[in-house]
């Protein structure tokens, strides 16, 4: 076994009580706008949605009206397939026209849209921040037995054009490391973009993406569980008040 379980991204959002940090969220955010839109898609998720992280109205039109890809439309006066900027009620687009276009730029490999991504992924929201810091040196790697990858598969050399990774279920992934350096995104609001701060703070933004209402549903399990318990005590009151004559 040397695939590897994600690491902890400590992210705020976790467990039953947990909440987004908004800040870190537009953070995240300008990290899929800067880097990962370049390759990747939200095809779920709406510009207007933008509004919950805290961007005001003009601020949500000005992010649509100035996105690097233009989304697909139609030439009303010829009818030919045409592109136009964004509005505020489009999905991010895809940076590629299609699936050949997107695979020719990518060795073959297509780059998941990456609005359920931290869903459809086992502990999603850690296994995005540990894959995108998790990139390795296969030379010499070894699991958290001590055994030396290539010592017992000298087969398994990682092949042109993908890229070593103990977090990607086979090892080998055709995405380069996005996160190159430190300081590759200058945050809005001054935090020091440390590559392990912008991985977390995609982390969160992509946990936000797929599920916008997570707060919703972990303050409406407190008033559930708040609920049952009074009633349960209700009914053992009553059960006590129904018996109390009989001997
Ligand atoms: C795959 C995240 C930037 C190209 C993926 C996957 C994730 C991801 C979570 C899916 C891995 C899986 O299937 O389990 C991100 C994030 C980015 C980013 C958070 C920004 C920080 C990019 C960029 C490119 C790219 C800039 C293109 C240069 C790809 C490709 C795959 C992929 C080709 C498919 C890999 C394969 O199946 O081998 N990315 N990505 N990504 N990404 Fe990215």
């Amino acid at each position: 076994e040397f695939h590897k379980h994600p690491r902890d991204a400590e992210l705020p959002s976790a467990g039953m009580m947990g909440k987004f940090d908004r800040a870190q969220l537009q953070r995240g955010f300008q990290v899929y706008k800067e880097v990962c839109s370049a390759c990747h898609s939200l095809k779920y998720v709406s510009f207007y949605q933008l509004h919950d992280l805290g961007y005001s109205e003009a601020e949500v039109k000005a992010i649509a009206n100035q996105w690097a890809t233009e989304v697909p439309s139609i030439n009303p006066d010829t009818g030919e397939a045409a592109t136009r900027k964004a509005l505020v009620s489009d999905r991010f687009p895809s940076p590629y026209a299609n699936e050949t276009a997107a695979r020719a730029a990518n060795n073959n490999a297509l780059p998941p849209d990456l609005s359920l991504i931290t869903e459809a992924r086992e502990d999603g929201p850690n296994y995005v921040y540990s894959l995108i810091t998790g990139y390795a040196d296969q030379a010499g790697y070894k699991n958290d037995k001590g055994e030396e990858l290539l010592k017992k598969f000298p087969d398994a050399a990682t092949p042109q054009g993908l890229y070593f990774n103990p977090y990607f279920a086979n090892l080998n992934i055709a995405m380069p490391p996005p996160l190159a350096a430190d300081g590759q995104v200058t945050y809005a609001d001054g935090t020091v973009a440390t590559k392990d701060q912008m991985a977390k703070d995609i982390a969160a933004f992509l946990t936000w993406t797929a599920e916008p209402t997570l707060e919703r549903r972990h303050s409406a399990g407190w008033a559930v569980l708040l609920f049952l318990a009074i009633a349960t005590g209700l009914a053992y009151l009553s059960y006590r008040n129904i018996w109390a004559e009989a001997k």
